[in-house]
């Protein structure tokens, strides 16, 4: 039985401006095991990106907790949330947020710059399929070729997790399934563990298991048998 690497228990957020309150998540709990790859499907709206948020320390929780290899991260200082980040976290948005003055290799070296033990930027760059285009800046990549470097900036670090809020979002099918295949590599070949977060049900039949949202809530739980992998997907 794989051990649990991240936990969190009974979170709850709700978001107050003014008189409006919103119950963007009502209290649930969440378990990532070590090596295994959660898909979180669920309609816009339906607390997927708070949920992430929490996961990734970026947010604090209204109440619960959170819990990494069984220690409590909900009562470290913003100090101390940045250097768990850096250390055991990769993170990919719907948007590449790449530096757009630094070339994709730089954008990847920067991170390994800061990295304890980094995989090396040139190894990460290939594994993505991009080593020919290391010296092009973000402007001159497509959408799927910056996410690809951003897979690879999120890599290099050598995560125990990596989260995706979208990262297929803003791209067509057939660029999608390439920058989900750079995911599974990255899964299978690093055993990083991963939550992906998606409208987008097909794609939950690469998970291990999916966690599907509604309304704040977490509504199932289910473990994937037919897993398939991103080039066998019928969209
Ligand atoms: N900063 C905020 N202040 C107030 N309400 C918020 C805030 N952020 C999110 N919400 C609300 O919380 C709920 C969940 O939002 P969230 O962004 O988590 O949804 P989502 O599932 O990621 O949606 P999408 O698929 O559109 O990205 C929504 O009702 C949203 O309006
Ligand atoms: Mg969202």
């Amino acid at each position: 039985m794989p051990s649990i690497l991240l936990e969190a228990k009974q979170i709850c957020k709700r978001y107050t401006s003014g008189e409006i309150v919103v119950e963007a998540l009502h209290p649930l709990d969440f378990k990532l095991f070590q090596g295994e790859l959660i898909v979180v499907l669920g309609p816009s709206g339906s607390g997927k990106s708070t949920l992430m948020n929490i996961l990734s320390t970026l947010d604090r929780p209204t109440t619960g907790s959170l819990f990494f290899n069984g220690q409590p991260l909900t009562d470290k200082t913003e100090n101390e949330l940045s250097l768990f980040r850096k250390e055991n976290l990769g993170l990919v948005f719907q948007f590449y947020n790449l530096i757009p003055t630094l070339t994709a290799l730089e954008n990847i070296q920067l991170i390994e710059s800061h990295s304890p033990s980094p995989v090396k930027s040139e190894d990460a760059l290939r594994r993505v399929g991009l080593w020919d285009r290391r010296d092009h800046f973000p402007s001159e990549l497509s959408g799927g070729e910056q996410q690809r470097i951003a897979i690879a900036r999120a890599l290099v670090k050598r995560p125990l997790m990596i989260m995706c809020d979208e990262p297929t979002g803003a791209l067509d099918v057939e660029t999608g399934v390439i920058v989900l295949q750079a995911l599974e590599e990255v899964h299978h070949d690093f055993g990083i563990s991963i939550i992906l977060i998606t409208h987008n049900a097909t794609i939950a039949h690469i998970s291990d298991r999916t966690v599907r949202m509604s309304g704040g809530r977490v509504v199932d739980i289910s473990t994937n048998r037919q897993h398939l992998l991103a080039r066998e997907l019928q969209w």
